[in-house]
């Protein structure tokens, strides 16, 4: 552990806690072992789950803060835990389609698979009461919750994210087929990647499995959704392939 000490409980997520710690503007995550699924109607504990998100996350932090794209974190503290920025967090969810799957598929007549050409970006009201629901142009101008630089600057970011994990996860046979990002605001007003990069939000498929179109090829949290089983086992797959990408990720100093 470094000499950051994690100090009270700020906020309780479906998939990690948030402590204040004994420096200023910069906040302990712990990931947790429950997944959920359709906003959280399916619950369960998976042993293991935490470890394996917060060690997935933290390597592509760091994959994307080396290829250019700044984020909140800055290191890792103990296992399952990481250091970030404080950021007051932006109540919309960004999602990237590269091929058509899930929710898109469930809402409208696409099949699924189909490639996404250019990659479909959509957002999110981040409110799960409310159950997520998607924002049209005009109602994000209604709750007014993005500046048009903000929102420009947020799908840059998004679309600059996707480029650079397709590319890395390509190298170590996994597709990108979409993922969900959330971005804050640091106390400085940039706006900076936050949350999580993991199969709990991302849909990863495996390119080197032998059934292409097969169940066995899927590598995140659909397995769950899906009652596939196998779930820890597939993110232990992607994890011992992000592994590959580098050395160990750092610890925060
Ligand atoms: P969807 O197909 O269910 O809309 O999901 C699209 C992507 O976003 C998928 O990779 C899973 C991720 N996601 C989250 O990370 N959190 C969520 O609450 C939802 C609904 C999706
Ligand atoms: N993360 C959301 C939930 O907990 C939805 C999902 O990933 O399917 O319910």
């Amino acid at each position: 552990m470094s000499a950051l000490k994690p100090a009270e409980l700020l906020h309780e997520g479906k998939a990690k806690k948030v402590f204040r710690t004994n420096c200023p503007g910069v906040v302990a995550v712990q990931y947790k072992d429950d997944a959920t699924a359709f906003n959280a109607q399916k619950k369960a504990q998976l042993a293991g789950k935490g470890l394996l998100n917060w060690e997935i996350s933290a390597r592509l932090f760091e994959a994307l803060e080396a290829d250019g794209i700044a984020s909140h974190y800055l290191g890792c503290l103990a296992p399952g835990w990481m250091a970030v920025k404080e950021v007051a967090i932006v109540p919309v969810e960004v999602v990237l389609r590269n091929r058509a799957a899930g929710s898109l598929c469930r809402q409208l007549p696409i099949t699924p698979g189909t490639v996404l050409e250019p990659a479909l970006l959509d957002l999110y009201y981040k409110d799960d009461e409310l159950g997520d629901p998607l924002l049209t142009e005009a109602r994000l101008k209604l709750l007014g919750l993005l500046t048009p630089q903000d929102r420009s600057e947020l799908e840059r970011l998004a679309r600059a994210v996707n480029a650079a994990l397709q590319k890395r996860l390509e190298v170590i046979d996994i597709e990108l087929v979409d993922f969900k990002l959330e971005f804050g605001r640091s106390s400085g007003g940039e706006l900076l990647l936050a949350d999580e990069i993991s199969p709990d939000t991302c849909r990863l498929w495996n390119t080197s499995s032998a059934e292409a179109d097969g169940e066995e090829r899927i590598l995140d949290k659909d397995r769950f959704r899906k009652d596939l089983g196998g779930v820890v086992e597939a993110y232990g797959e992607v994890l011992k392939r992000v592994q590959g990408m580098g050395p160990a990720p750092r610890q925060y100093q």
